[in-house]
């Protein structure tokens, strides 16, 4: 096991009605505030009003960013960091889904900075040294970008979809309402439990076999998606449902499960391109990815985390042999995203065709090769594509 350090100091205010918390929360940091928000949902379910309704009570000066896209343009960083600049902003308020944290994030960096082109942030031509205290409410269990200090942001231009990650950006509090999803459309809130999924799974795929408490803990989470996934496709307003849902996204993303560990994402990366180059929804993404992922890194070495996996989260009789048992747990990796979650299995239902797969592949591993569980190079990228067509 590694040594590490344990700091999530992001405050949470979770259930019902905590957004009559959010107007004294914010006050601490100051009273000119930019809030952010996405396409409209938070219009039509009510919640911008109830924004509102605080900010009056606390006498707080709001500025509004709305229009932020599902994968986050960095053009609307840009945008958010200027009406920072000019209106003096103390602190933003981030009401949404992990595209608008995410692009949040990075508003608050470069309301701060003089770097002209947020985009540096990304690729290394500037570093995040100072950021704008930010809050988030969180309106859909699944990036877990409430709890964590990572972004990933699209140039529209070079249709590039890339993350970076600094723990100046980690949100001051985050207020997560289960009741605030329940206008969550089917498909959102089967990419979401995808998401969750697959982040549960890329860290138990990569951490190192000696964490015995991390493991079953990420297995319980694992669970815990498998269970209310598909609750809360057919019924929106189960609470119980959405608070199981809303609560295991933020902690298989907050950095808890890895323990330190330096772990490299396998589909991660891949999926993240397949969505800068035709907006694909993260989450289906994953969803088709994973279980061709698997399959590519199943042989004799990988076998074991297979029938862990099988074994203590499917319930599968270990008393089978190995190649049983991890052949069995793909097919209900499978079964979750397509039976119970009804997400598309293959790229080519969704728009995606061989002839850009081999871009892909290249601004997946940035012509290098993903460091991860089973190293994959363009050329493994570009043979699970294939998998997935
Ligand atoms: O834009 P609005 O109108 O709000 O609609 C959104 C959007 O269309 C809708 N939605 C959200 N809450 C709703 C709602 N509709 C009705 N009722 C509500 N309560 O859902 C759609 C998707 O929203 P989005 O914010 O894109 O969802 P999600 O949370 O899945 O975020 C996806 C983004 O997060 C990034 C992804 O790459 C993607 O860009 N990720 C961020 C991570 C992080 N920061 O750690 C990790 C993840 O792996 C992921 O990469
Ligand atoms: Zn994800």
């Amino acid at each position: 096991m590694n040594n590490f350090i344990y700091e999530i100091p992001t405050k949470i205010f979770f259930g019902k009605d905590q957004i009559q918390n959010l107007g004294a929360e914010i006050s601490k940091y100051g009273k000119n505030v930019l809030l952010t928000y996405g396409g409209g949902s938070i219009k039509r379910s009510g919640l911008y009003e109830k924004v509102y309704a605080q900010a009056q009570t606390f006498n707080l000066n709001i500025f509004e960013l709305g229009g932020i896209d599902p994968n986050p343009r960095i053009s609307s960083v840009k945008e958010g960091a200027k009406i920072c600049k000019e209106n003096n902003i103390d602190v933003v308020l981030a009401v949404g889904g992990g595209s608008t944290i995410d692009c949040s994030k990075f508003i608050c960096a470069n309301a701060l900075d003089e770097v002209e082109d947020p985009w540096d942030y990304f690729i290394g031509k500037a570093k995040v040294t100072k950021a704008l205290p930010l809050i988030t409410v969180l309106t859909i269990a699944a990036a877990g970008s409430e709890m964590n200090f990572g972004g990933v942001l699209t140039n529209e231009d070079l249709k590039l979809k890339l993350n970076t990650s600094n723990p100046i950006l980690r949100p001051k509090a985050s207020f997560l309402d289960p009741t605030l999803t329940y206008t969550v459309s089917k498909f959102q809130t089967a990419c979401g439990a995808a998401d969750i999924f697959s982040h549960l799974i890329e860290v138990y795929f990569n951490l190192k076999a000696d964490f015995f408490m991390l493991r079953r803990i990420n297995e319980a989470l694992l669970k815990t998606v498998i269970k209310y996934g598909p609750i809360a496709l057919d019924e929106p307003d189960n609470y119980e449902a959405r608070a199981n849902l809303m609560w295991s996204s933020s902690w298989a993303q907050n950095g808890f499960l890895k323990a330190g560990d330096a772990i490299n994402w396998s589909c991660h990366p891949i999926e993240h391109e397949l969505s800068a180059i035709n907006d694909l929804t993260h989450g289906l993404g994953l969803a088709i990815l994973t279980p061709k992922w698997m399959e590519y890194c199943l042989n004799n070495t990988t076998l074991p985390i297979y029938v862990e996996l099988g074994v203590n989260v499917f319930d599968i009789d270990s008393s089978k042999d190995s190649k049983t048992i991890a052949y069995e747990t793909i097919q209900k990796v499978k079964d979750f995203f397509y039976k119970d979650l009804g997400l598309s299995d293959s790229l080519s239902k969704v728009g995606i065709f061989e002839k850009d797969f081999e871009t892909i592949a290249r601004n997946a591993c940035k012509g290098k090769t993903l460091n991860s569980f089973v190293p994959l190079d363009q050329k493994a990228i570009e043979d699970i594509l294939m998998m997935c067509k």
